[in-house]
């Protein structure tokens, strides 16, 4: 039998459903006089991810890139040698982005796309860029800076 406290998740890849309700409910509560639309949390302080391995520098394609998922990061390589780390959160309603393809991070929730060169949005919903997250190579591996 389902009931409120079961832990459902409201878009594939996407926060609990408790979770985009809570949000949604505080930001409502806070735009008294603006309309209501939930957001994406905040990303997290790039110190979070210094010194640790984001992935192996052949794991990440010229041109493309590799989602490390336990750290929530997504890696590309826009040019030979040139290595980005970004936040792997969309910045439309905090749904995971699950693919790196011709160029672009893709969000699978309603289809925002972000560059792989500096993330930026190159088709919405979303509206905000990807957070980025210095980086540098370490041997074989891509760490956060
Ligand atoms: S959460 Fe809506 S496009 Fe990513």
């Amino acid at each position: 039998m389902w009931t409120m406290s079961d832990d459902v998740t409201a878009v594939p890849g996407g926060p609990p459903r408790r979770t985009v309700l809570a949000g949604g409910g505080a930001a409502c509560a806070a735009a008294v006089l603006g309309a209501c639309a939930p957001t994406a949390e905040p990303a997290r302080d790039a110190s979070a991810l210094a010194g640790r391995e984001l992935a192996k520098a052949a794991d990440v394609p010229v041109g493309g890139g590799t989602i490390n998922s336990a750290l929530k990061v997504v890696v590309t390589q826009p040019a030979r040698g040139e290595f980005k780390a970004f936040d792997s959160t969309c910045t439309h309603q905090g749904c995971q982005t699950d693919r790196v393809a011709d160029g672009l991070v893709e969000c699978p929730c309603h289809k925002s796309a972000f560059a792989i060169a500096d993330g930026s949005v190159k088709k919405g919903p979303a509206k905000a860029p990807l957070k980025e997250y210095p980086v540098r190579l370490d041997g074989d591996a891509i760490v956060g800076a």
